[in-house]
C-alpha cells in the first residue's frame, strides 16, 4: 500500500492549496473530496432537485456519475460530459452543499467511491471525514485549523467582488452544519495531528507537513 495522506478541517484553513504543495512536492495524487460533494449538489440543482427535501436527494443520490482528476496540477471534475470545475465553486452550489452532504445516500456512495479512487494509495486525500471514516487507518492524519477571521480573509482574497463579513457569515454558517450533521460530522480523527495556519505562510504549512510525513514513515 503507497502512502495515504488524510487532511482534513473546516473551510479556508488551507485544506486545498496545502493538499496540492503536498501531493506536488512528493509526487502523489491529489484527491478533493468536497469537489465530489460539490458535483453531485450541482446536479441535483441542475435537475430541479428541492435539496433542502433529504428524501428527494437520497432517492436520487445514485444517479450523477462523477469522473474526478487526481493531478494535483489540475485536478478536474466532471459530471457525466460536463465539466463542472467551474460551477461546483459558485455561490448557489456554496450554499446547498452542506444540506447534500448531510443525507446518507449521498455519503455513502461517494465515501465507496473515494475508497476505489484512494485503491493502493499514493496519494492526498483531503475533506472533513478522511480520517475518521474514509481512511482511518491512513499512516500520516492531518488536521488544519486557522482563525474564522483569517479562513474569511483567505477565501475573500480568493473570490473577487465578495466581502469579509458576508463571508466570515456563511463559513460559520457552513462549519455549523457540518460539524453538528448526525453522520461523519467534521472532527479531529484519532492520531491526527492538528496545525494552526493562521499565523503560517502556505509554504511555512507545506514544509511542517512534509516533516510530519517524513517522521511518521521513517522505518
Ligand atoms: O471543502 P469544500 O468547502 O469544497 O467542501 C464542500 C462541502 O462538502 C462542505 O461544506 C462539507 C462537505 N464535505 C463533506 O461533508 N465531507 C467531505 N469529505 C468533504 C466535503
Amino acid at each position: 500500500m503507497g502512502l495515504v495522506v488524510a487532511m482534513d478541517g473546516p473551510s479556508g484553513s488551507g485544506k486545498s492549496s496545502v493538499s496540492r504543495g503536498v501531493a506536488r512536492a512528493l509526487g502523489l495524487r491529489y484527491l478533493d473530496t468536497g469537489a465530489m460533494y460539490r458535483a453531485v449538489t450541482w446536479w441535483m440543482l441542475d435537475r430541479g432537485v428541492d435539496v433542502e427535501d433529504a428524501s428527494l436527494v437520497a432517492a436520487r443520490a445514485h444517479e450523477p456519475v462523477l469522473t474526478m482528476g487526481t493531478d494535483p496540477d489540475k485536478p478536474g471534475v466532471s459530471v457525466g460530459d460536463t465539466d463542472v470545475a467551474g460551477p461546483i465553486r459558485s455561490a448557489e452550489v456554496t450554499k446547498a452543499v452542506s444540506a447534500v452532504s448531510a443525507v446518507p445516500a449521498v455519503r455513502t456512495r461517494l465515501v465507496e467511491m473515494q475508497r476505489e479512487i484512494i485503491g493502493d494509495g499514493g496519494i492526498v486525500v483531503e475533506g472533513r471525514d478522511i480520517g475518521t471514516v474514509v481512511a482511518p487507518d491512513a499512516p500520516v492524519k492531518i488536521y488544519l485549523t486557522a482563525s474564522e477571521q483569517a479562513r474569511a480573509e483567505r477565501r475573500t482574497a480568493e473570490q473577487a467582488g465578495t466581502d469579509v463579513a458576508a463571508t466570515q457569515a456563511d463559513l460559520a454558517r457552513r462549519d455549523r452544519l457540518d460539524s453538528s450533521r448526525a453522520i461523519s460530522p467534521l472532527t479531529r480523527a484519532d492520531g491526527a495531528v492538528e496545525i494552526d495556519t493562521t499565523e503560517y505562510t502556505l509554504d511555512e504549512v507545506i514544509a511542517e507537513v512534509l516533516r510530519l510525513i517524513n517522521e511518521r514513515t521513517a522505518v
